[in-house]
Order: structure tokens, then C-alpha cells, then sequence
């Protein structure tokens, strides 16, 4: 049976990282998701053929309740949404990690040795400011709290503080192996610190925060591994630690920030006081002046943003470059890396619009190409096109790479009023002259220009 576990822990680890191969490019990532999930169900199996498994009651009761709310979640959660479930499953995976530390430790107590009691100290460290500090993001992405960074006089210090008093007691418990409360004291604290380490992160910093907060809950995992004797966990851990770091870390790169002025920088909470204020009266256009602009141009690019996602509209541009094309318009769509709320959200919407891969373009092949283009079309985008960011050092985005749409010949910003982005900052691009503004759900605009096109 031990043989049989062991090759479905080496098969599932394979697929795990086959997977996350599959997962680093758009036309594999399907198969690569298909390959993971293959992975984690022979994981599961695995597991449940142990021997020291002395009832199936528990497992079965506990299998039934987790796959009824993943179940329901998948189903129910919209795509708008992902950020936030992804929080809360961070949450309940980080919170089984810590359960699994905490009955490790009341089990056998001094009994674990140095070395175990070290992985399920890390384990429970890990695991509970995973459990918190999503928890938080949670209720901040979902709006039940207010988004904002919460800051305070000595926050940085206060936090510093805790985060030595934990490792002070990490150490103390590796090298005293009580069995005393200090552990319990220490699993608290590491509670408080998830809270108090996300509370000074505002909205536009969360998925940054949350990719990091998974890295955590893949480590606390991976020393689970070690604490249980359990090789697939150690592997998968590892895999999801490392792979959630290098995200926050692109993610960064991609907003011009560093990951240490992302935890203490309490982004957002100055915003206002440095944007750029409004830069005269915006043009409105209407929808049959855009349709004979784009029926007349010869190079369209479509640059989509997270006011895509919330209409839905991905279907609706892709009908319209369709019509465009029909006519003899090149169509090309501009993806910026941080466009909508996680990473690859662009590509993973046009992809389900069917649009083909090879009309999508990245920041550094497009931005040449703008000056040579007769009609940008800017879809519920606004901080990934907004040219303060290259132009105006005072900006809170300043330094963040943009689509250099306003090089364009002209432009229209399909949104539905005067709302800010989630930077929550000014647009200058709003109020240049080649600029009109097409107001409406991008949707129902998208919808209307298509009609227009057709009768022009
Ligand atoms: P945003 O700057 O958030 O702007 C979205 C715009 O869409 C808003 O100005 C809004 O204006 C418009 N909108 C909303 N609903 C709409 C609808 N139904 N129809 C038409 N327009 C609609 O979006 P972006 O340009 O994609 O930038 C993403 C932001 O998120 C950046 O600041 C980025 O740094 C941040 N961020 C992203 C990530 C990832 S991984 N993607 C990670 C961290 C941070 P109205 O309200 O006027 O319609």
C-alpha cells in the first residue's frame, strides 16, 4: 500500500508542476488547470489510502462540506469577484495548516523534537497570519470594510514589534521544546500580525497583497509537509510558496513599486492630496461619430480594462472587431499587465470571447505602434492608459508603465461617467483634444457601435 501511496504523491507532484508549465501561457493554460487538478485528486486519493486512518466518518462529513462550498462558490462567485474568493480560499487552506500545526503540537508536544517542532511553529506561524490577513482582504475587496489604508503613528514599529516577539518565541520553542502555552501565545499573535500587516494596504495594493499572503499559505503548507512526514505537501507547498512570490513580485515590477513599499508604503491613503485635478471639460461624442471613425480607419486597437470585466463586454468587442474586420480594418487588442483586478484577467476574458491569441498584444509591442494607429478605443480602462504616470513625477502612479494611447491618432474612452479608477486618481488623457467620450455601459455601447458600423 506505502508503494502505491508514494507513486500517486510522484504522479500528482509531476502533474503540480507540468501544471503550473501549462499555466505560464495562455494557449496551454486550460491543460496545464486540467493537469493540476488531476494532480491534487490523486493527491487526495493518496492520502485517504493511509493506514493510520482509523475512520472515514470525519473525512467523508468534512469532504461532503468543502466540496458543497467550493462547489457553490465556483458556480456563484462572478469573474468581478475572483480577487475576494481567492482570499477566502487562502483563508481555509491557511486555516487547515494551522489546525493540522496546533493538533500536531497538543498531540505530541515536546515528543515532536527540534526539527518538527520548528516546521509546525513555522507551519502555525504562517498559517494563522494567512488565515487573518485574508480574512481582512476579504472583507476590504468585498467592500464590508472600507478599502482604504488604515494608518496610524508607530504602525511600522508596532508591527515590527510583534513580528520580533513571534520569532523571539519561534526560537524559544525550537530550541526549549516546551509544551507550555508560549506556542499557543505565539499562534495568537501571529493572528493579530495578519490583521495589522494588511490593515495599512489599500485596494489598489490587495492583489499584490493577496499573491503574497498565498505565497504564505503555500510555505505554511510545505512545512506542514515536513511536520507529518508528507512529500506531496512539501512539494506542492513549495511549488505554490515560490510561484505566489514571483507573482507579487511581476506584479510590482509592473506598477513600478517595490513589495516592501507595498507593506509598509500605505498606498491610497495620499492619493488625493498629490492627483492631478480636472484639466478643463471633456469632449462627448456619439456612438454614430465613433462608428464612421472606426469604419473609416485602417488600424483599430482595442485597450480593455477592468470596466470590461464588471459590463461583461468581452463578447461584444470582439463582435465589433469582427464587423471592423469584415470591412478591412486591422483590429489589435493592447493588454497591460495590471489591467483589471489579477493578473492575466484581460486574457483570460478575450479568451473566453474566442478572441485569437495572436491579436493580443503587450505593453512593449503595442506602445510603438500608437502613433501609426487611426482610432484607440479605450474599454473601462483608466489608470493603465493614464499618461500622468509617464508625464508627471507628482503622481502617485508615476513611474508605472502605461498603453501610450494618447500617442494614438485619436481616442475614445467607452465608460459610464466621471468615475475614477482604482487608483482613485484624476485621467488627463479624458481631456485632450483627440480624445471624445463615449458614455454608457461599455456593454451597451459596444452593442450600439456594432449596429452603427453595420449601417455606415
Ligand atoms: P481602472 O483604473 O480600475 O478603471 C476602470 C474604469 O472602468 C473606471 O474608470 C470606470 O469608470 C470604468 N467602468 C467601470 N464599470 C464600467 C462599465 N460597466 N462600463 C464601462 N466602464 C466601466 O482599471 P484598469 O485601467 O484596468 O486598471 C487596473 C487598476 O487595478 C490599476 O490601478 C492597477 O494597478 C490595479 N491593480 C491591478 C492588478 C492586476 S493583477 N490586474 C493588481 C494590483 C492592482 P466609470 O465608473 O466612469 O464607468
Amino acid at each position: 500500500m506505502n508503494y502505491l501511496i508514494e507513486l500517486a504523491y510522484l504522479a500528482a507532484s509531476v502533474l503540480f508542476v507540468l501544471g503550473l508549465k501549462g499555466l505560464s501561457h495562455p494557449e496551454t493554460a486550460k491543460r496545464g488547470m486540467h493537469m493540476a487538478e488531476a494532480g491534487m485528486l490523486l493527491a487526495v486519493v493518496g492520502t485517504l489510502m493511509h493506514h493510520e486512518i482509523v475512520s472515514y466518518t470525519w473525512i467523508i462529513a468534512g469532504l461532503l462540506l468543502g466540496s458543497t462550498i467550493g462547489g457553490a462558490m465556483a458556480y456563484w462567485v462572478p469573474m468581478t469577484a475572483m480577487p475576494q474568493r481567492t482570499a477566502l480560499s487562502h483563508a481555509f487552506g491557511a486555516l487547515a495548516a494551522t489546525l493540522v500545526g496546533v493538533a500536531e503540537f497538543h498531540h505530541q508536544g515536546a515528543g515532536l523534537g527540534t526539527f518538527k517542532m520548528t516546521a509546525v511553529s513555522l507551519e502555525v506561524f504562517l498559517g494563522a497570519l494567512t488565515t487573518t490577513g485574508s480574512l481582512l482582504a476579504f472583507a476590504k475587496l468585498q467592500e464590508l470594510l472600507p478599502g482604504k489604508p488604515l494608518t496610524y503613528g508607530g504602525q511600522n514599529v508596532l508591527n515590527l514589534g510583534i513580528l520580533a516577539g513571534i520569532l523571539g518565541l519561534f526560537v524559544y520553542q525550537a530550541i526549549t521544546l516546551d509544551a507550555g502555552p508560549w506556542f499557543y501565545v505565539m499562534t495568537g499573535l501571529a493572528a493579530a500580525f495578519g490583521v495589522l500587516l494588511v490593515l495599512p494596504i489599500g485596494a489598489a495594493d490587495m492583489p499584490v497583497v493577496m499573491s503574497l499572503l498565498n505565497s504564505y499559505a503555500g510555505l505554511a503548507a510545505a512545512a506542514t509537509g515536513f511536520a507529518i512526514d508528507n512529500k506531496v505537501l512539501i512539494i506542492a507547498g513549495t511549488l505554490d510558496g515560490f510561484s505566489g512570490f514571483i507573482l507579487s513580485v511581476l506584479m510590482c515590477k509592473a506598477m513600478n513599486r517595490s513589495i516592501t513599499n507595498v507593506l509598509f508604503g500605505a498606498f491610497g491613503s495620499t492619493t488625493t492630496a498629490v492627483a492631478a485635478g480636472p484639466q478643463g471639460e471633456a469632449r462627448e461624442v456619439s456612438v454614430d461619430d465613433v462608428a464612421v471613425q472606426l469604419a473609416y480607419a485602417r488600424l483599430v486597437v482595442f485597450v480593455p480594462g477592468y470596466g470590461m470585466a464588471t459590463a461583461q463586454a468581452q463578447t461584444a468587442v470582439r463582435e465589433l472587431a469582427k464587423t471592423l474586420e469584415e470591412r478591412g480594418v486591422a483590429v489589435k487588442y493592447a493588454i497591460h499587465p495590471v489591467a483589471g483586478r489579477m493578473p492575466g484577467h484581460m486574457n483570460v476574458l478575450l479568451a473566453e470571447a474566442n478572441v485569437p491569441y495572436s491579436d493580443l498584444y503587450e505593453l512593449e509591442q503595442i506602445n510603438p505602434e500608437f502613433p501609426d494607429t487611426d482610432v484607440a478605443v479605450v474599454i473601462g480602462a483608466n489608470d493603465v492608459v493614464n499618461p500622468d504616470a509617464r508625464d508627471n513625477p507628482q503622481s502617485p502612479i508615476a513611474g508605472m508603465p502605461i498603453l501610450e494611447v494618447d500617442r494614438a491618432r485619436s481616442v475614445v474612452v467607452l465608460k459610464r461617467g466621471k468615475g475614477k479608477g482604482f487608483a482613485g486618481i484624476e485621467n488627463p488623457l479624458f481631456f485632450k483634444p483627440a480624445t471624445g467620450m463615449l458614455y454608457g455601459d461599455a456593454k451597451d455601447s459596444l452593442t450600439k457601435l456594432v449596429q452603427a458600423v453595420k449601417a455606415t
